[in-house]
């Protein structure tokens, strides 16, 4: 049965073809070199931020440390040991994290932090060790050292007042100090992106890229210390290598990505809090998926075109199509429609037939494959940067983690753009933010 050519029209926009994906690799390009470079960071829109992690894990370090972290789908509390060449032991806690703090103040949303990270320290009758903390706090954060994150900006939903400017870490460490529960020492705050690298690197010696595709989207790869021209040591340190933090979320706001952007992006970008800014995530990652799928739908509700032209109460409420969503639809084989089914019923349709779930699908995979070619770009964007020939991704995030595709397409979107001769390998990273928080923590920790 064929997809309905309404469907295939509103879809148009997002079968981005080799030639724009090539455009979109270009593009980037010039906007990461911008944003490395000293002159142009301070206007880049890939801003590319200094992690001040130079060493990759050797795989022998040693060290007890706490973790949190926040930014992603869990709020979370680690207790990382590393234990040299026998392995790590981790121990966490999740916890609930209100949405309410997403958008109330700094007091409060600090305060919870510290709070849970006494309530977890407490649980585990370490209130009276004094540990050092990685803090994941995955934002767009400008770093002055291993410690001294100032928030550039919220993203992913998050608007908290008073936080942008500061130094994140100060701000928690205060909140601490003001509940007096714990002694607890904040050695290093890091993205999740760089977290994912180092816990993959800690396996994989040839691991030089970390990507998220999660709630947001970024990457982090190790660039050459030299070309890390906002190190204030970059053409003096001892260490050859810097890892790079792109935020490359906010590739496009700028204007350089509205060729490969639909009507739809359009809308949901204005629905958000941060309107104009993440172009490039709000194409991509799990966060805005489900949103652009939602309004296609009820435009082809509108159309008559689906559902027979009846319309739900539930589809009709701004994000209530969940990403998770995508993932379940495609996940059907071809010709059958369990999940598809249960999405459908889930979205409050009463009458549907074949014709409705066959243009479900499509709907979905036109937006999914349209993030993973431009996730692809990026990628490919990084490994051409870093002009090397073999190279291992540690992955993590629900969309790469759960869609039964996006492997598999981002491979093949990267086969298809990258030089003949370079290999790579696709691999999930399990615990970028306990394991990776912690060997950046244990070597932050030691140097002081
Ligand atoms: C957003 C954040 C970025 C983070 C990404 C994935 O893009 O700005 O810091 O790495 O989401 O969580």
């Amino acid at each position: 049965m064929p997809v309905h050519p309404e469907v295939e029209n509103a879809i148009k926009g997002f079968l981005l073809d080799q030639e724009k994906m090539a455009e979109v690799v270009e593009r980037m390009t010039k906007e990461m070199k911008m944003g490395l470079a000293k002159d142009t960071h301070p206007r880049a829109v890939i801003k590319c931020f200094v992690s001040y992690v130079q060493d990759l894990p050797t795989g022998k370090e040693r060290g007890k440390c706490l973790a949190l972290d926040l930014g992603g789908s869990n709020f979370r509390v680690l207790l990382v040991v590393l234990n040299g060449e026998a392995g790590v032991d981790i121990q966490s806690k999740s916890y609930v994290f209100p949405s309410t703090l997403m958008t109330g103040t700094a007091d409060e949303l600090f305060d919870f932090i510290a709070a849970s990270l006494g309530d977890f320290c407490i649980e585990n009758g370490l209130e009276n060790e004094s540990l050092p903390l990685g803090f994941t706090f995955s934002f767009p954060c400008q770093q002055k050292g291993i410690n001294k994150g100032t928030l550039v900006s919220w993203t992913k939903g998050f608007n908290v007042p008073g936080v942008v400017g500061k130094n994140v870490v100060e701000l928690l460490q205060q909140a601490i100090e003001r509940r007096g529960e714990v002694r607890i020492n904040i050695v290093a705050i890091l993205n999740d992106t760089v977290g994912t690298l180092m816990s993959c690197a800690y396996h994989n010696r040839n691991c030089r890229i970390g990507l998220i595709v999660g709630t947001g989207t970024n990457a982090c790869y190790v660039e050459k210390t030299v070309n890390a021209e906002c190190f204030e040591n970059y053409q003096t340190s001892p260490k050859q290598s810097m890892i790079i933090n792109c935020e490359w979320g906010a590739f496009g706001d700028n204007g350089v990505l509205e060729f490969a952007r639909t009507s739809y992006d359009k809308i949901v970008d204005k629905v958000t809090p941060n309107p104009g800014r993440q172009t490039f995530e709000k194409c991509i990652s799990g966060m805005y998926m489900g949103e652009i799928v939602r309004l296609i739908v009820v435009e082809m509700i509108a159309k008559g075109v689906m559902f027979h032209g009846e319309t739900s109460q539930k589809i009709q409420n701004r994000w209530a199509f969940q990403s998770a969503y995508l993932s379940d639809v495609e996940s059907d084989a071809v010709g059958e429609y369990r999940h598809t089914n249960k999405v459908i019923r889930d979205m409050g349709f009463m009458g549907n037939n074949e014709a409705d779930k066959i243009n479900l699908r499509r709907i979905c995979e036109a937006v999914s494959s349209r993030s993973a070619k431009l996730c692809a770009c990026g990628l490919v964007t990084l490994i051409n940067k870093m002009n090397i020939n073999e190279v291992v991704v540690g992955i993590d995030g629900s969309v790469y983690r759960y869609h039964p595709k996006y492997h598999d397409m981002l491979t093949m979107y990267m086969k298809q753009l990258l030089k003949p001769g370079v290999k790579f390998e696709l691999t999930v990273s399990e615990d970028g933010s306990g394991k990776g928080a912690a060997l950046v923590a244990a070597t932050a920790a030691q140097s002081k």
